[in-house]
């Protein structure tokens, strides 16, 4: 009997008992049975979740690009590994196949070598969403470099300071991006970055967009010059199971971003497997994840977990609304996607404008819809189920974060029945588990828990670059011998979850996760800032909203508020990037602390959110009347 295919949900059950009971036999199946490896392992696993230290498939060793692209070429050589959908809807598609992705790679895994990146070097990826993009990331796991891909919407000291923290010595960009009807330019970003980042020795430099850029001697390469010279001979390295594969930077709720390290083994075997089910994947379907591979949700579900599979991935460079709101239904139409995986502020924003952008194209070919980064509430689930999916195609709202690797709580299409707001079930492997704030397990349905998992499962990260202990610190001390997911949820009768939104600092906008710490720390660097607070607040588009409470070193010094608004918000975008402006700033003559100083951000997100009714026990605050003053929008 094979697991890697669950049927029906009665075979879900099964599969889902024996996960948990035997996960060694369960996934030491699975990974023998559907992956290509130099090396067995000699235990699946090793490790617990007490001392966080697991480990998978333990001495094993393999290639996980081998196991995307090398054992599908004699079957799939011809089928499209990758559409490319440009930005602009007139320039053609391009449909790259698994043997000319192959060969790029391999080409890209010489290039790198030829430049000094040796096994296990950090390259810094900061690419807008090309081919080159999935051709850079493949060619470093080739030769067991470590990718670090950084979205390419991140400013330039956001850059710098992953560079600096995984320490990357070369990076990959382009001359610009294309987005929507701007021209964005990366290259400039990438060399005020560089100023204060001296290690970096090599920049590889993909063309795209042709604008003018200035070029370092010695320092700044072309990538098609080197492209030209390279030999397409490649042997995949041999790397072991617990060999880094990649570092993903996310927002802690303190403190600078975490780079999660992901490995090679346990990753692979999970995003294979995780994806074939989650999407009903089959072999002549077409799948499109709309996540930039600068995110968690790009590296397993739009590259790793498609490839891994032998399928047909939609590589997407522009954005929804360009040249108009119709542009994915468009997309859809003309590629006949099969599946397609996006989150659930992007639904908000289409459905607010004229269906006929949705009706006037042919969505026939869609099977199966999924969701994901944020809850997605029921007015966008009926929209999406309604409109995109005409009734026929089961959503998948998947939870998970980017330290899981992979999802843990999904339905699977055409097994699990949906219930809108629910995640639904966990995946085979995952044992989730609600714990009330004195860590009892809650038992009870519809009771709001902190979500934790009781039991290691392969895609797990397994550490912060550089930094061991803030991965303790982080995720396994709160509820010793559990990862700690800062997610509450909540359980109903039949054991469906429902995800109610995070329980520390760090606020979830459009899907993505921002730790309201480092975008305070970036507001109170403005010289009339003197102290700040900022909390998350519903949005009707962005799930989430950012609110700034503000106090200023002196009132009247400036007369200009909006002035001080816009000030305060390129702050950010220069500190952190655009993503983390904040929507609404509210200057005030405090904050409400308690005695021993700490900011009482209830409070504060009840004045967000306009709800001043019942602001719970206030007495410990070291001066209550402040409470009135910023409910009355007093300074
Ligand atoms: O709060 C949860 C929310 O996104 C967080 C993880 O963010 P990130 O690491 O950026 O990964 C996003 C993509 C996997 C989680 O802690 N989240 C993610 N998916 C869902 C969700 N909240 C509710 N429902 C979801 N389906």
């Amino acid at each position: 009997m094979s697991y890697y295919q669950i049927e029906n949900l009665e075979e879900y059950f099964k599969h889902y008992k024996k996960s948990i009971r035997e996960p060694k036999k369960f996934w030491g199946k699975i990974a023998e049975e559907n992956f290509t490896w130099y090396q067995n392992w000699d235990k699946v696993l090793e490790g617990d979740l007490f001392q966080a230290n697991v480990k998978w498939f333990s001495n094993a060793k393999l290639n996980i690009v081998k196991n995307c692209l090398d054992r599908h070429l004699s079957k799939r050589g011809n089928k499209n590994a990758i559409i490319f959908e440009p930005n602009n809807p007139d320039e053609p598609s391009q449909f790259i196949t698994y043997n000319e992705l192959y060969e790029r790679v391999c080409k890209m895994a010489n290039v790198l070598l030829e430049q000094g990146v040796k096994k296990g070097d950090r390259v810094c990826i900061y690419l807008p969403m090309i081919p080159e993009l999935t051709i850079s990331i493949l060619a470093c796991a080739r030769i067991g470099a470590i990718h670090s891909v950084i979205f390419a919407g991140f400013s330039a000291s956001a850059l710098a300071s992953r560079i600096e923290d995984c320490g990357a010595k070369l990076v990959i960009t382009s001359d610009g991006a294309f987005r929507g009807n701007k021209v964005l330019d990366l290259k400039a970003i990438v060399d005020e970055a560089l100023t204060q980042t001296p290690e970096v020795a090599k920049v590889l430099l993909v063309k795209r967009t042709n604008n003018k850029i200035n070029i370092v001697p010695n320092r700044d390469l072309w990538v098609d010059d080197l492209l030209a010279a390279a030999s397409s001979n490649s042997v995949a390295e041999v790397m072991d199971a617990e060999d880094p594969l990649f570092i993903l930077y996310t927002s802690g709720s303190t403190g600078k971003p975490k780079g999660m390290l992901h490995t090679t083994a346990g990753y692979m075997v999970y995003v294979g497997y995780t994806f074939k089910n989650l999407f009903n994947y089959k072999e002549d379907d077409i799948f499109w994840c709309t996540a930039d591979i600068g995110w968690i949700t790009g590296h397993s579900y739009n590259l790793y977990g498609p490839l891994l599979n032998g399928a047909t991935t939609v590589i997407f460079e522009g954005v929804p609304s360009y040249p108009d709101f119709g542009r994915f239904w468009q997309v859809i139409e003309k590629h006949k996607i099969t599946q397609f995986y996006t989150a659930p502020t992007a639904i908000r924003a289409l459905a607010k404008e004229n269906l006929s952008f949705v009706d006037n194209h042919d969505l026939s070919s869609l099977r199966v819809l999924g969701s994901v980064g944020e809850p997605i509430n029921e007015e966008a689930w009926h929209w999406y189920n309604n409109h995109v999916g005409q009734k026929k195609c089961p959503i998948i709202d998947t939870w998970w974060q980017t330290e899981t690797g992979g999802v843990l709580i999904s339905a699977l299409p055409f097994i699990t029945p949906t219930k809108p707001t629910y995640a639904s079930l966990p995946l085979p492997g995952v044992l989730p588990v609600l714990m009330d704030d004195k860590r009892n397990e809650i038992d009870d349905n519809q009771v709001v828990g902190n979500l934790c998992i009781k039991q290691p499962w392969p895609g797990m990260a397994r550490t912060i670059w550089g930094d061991h202990q803030r991965f303790i610190d982080t995720y396994f001390t709160a509820f010793p011998g559990k990862y700690f997911t800062g997610d509450g949820a909540l359980r109903d009768e039949v054991g469906y979850y429902r995800i109610t939104g995070r329980v520390d600092d760090v606020v979830i906008v459009s899907g993505h996760n921002l730790g309201t710490a480092p975008i305070e720390d970036a507001i109170n660097e403005h010289p009339a800032v003197a102290e700040s607070a900022i909390v998350g607040y519903p949005h009707d588009v962005k799930g989430n909203g950012l609110y700034g409470f503000v106090t200023l070193k002196e009132i009247g010094e400036y007369r200009d508020r909006n002035n001080l608004i816009k000030e305060i918000n390129e702050q950010i975008a220069t500190s952190i990037g655009p993503i983390a402006k904040l929507d609404k700033i509210q200057f005030v003559e405090g904050l409400p602390k308690t005695r021993s100083g700490k900011i009482m951000r209830r409070i504060l997100r009840k004045i967000a959110e306009g709800d001043f009714s019942n602001f719970g026990d206030t007495s410990t605050l070291l001066d209550p009347e402040i409470v009135d003053k910023i409910k009355d929008g007093k300074i």
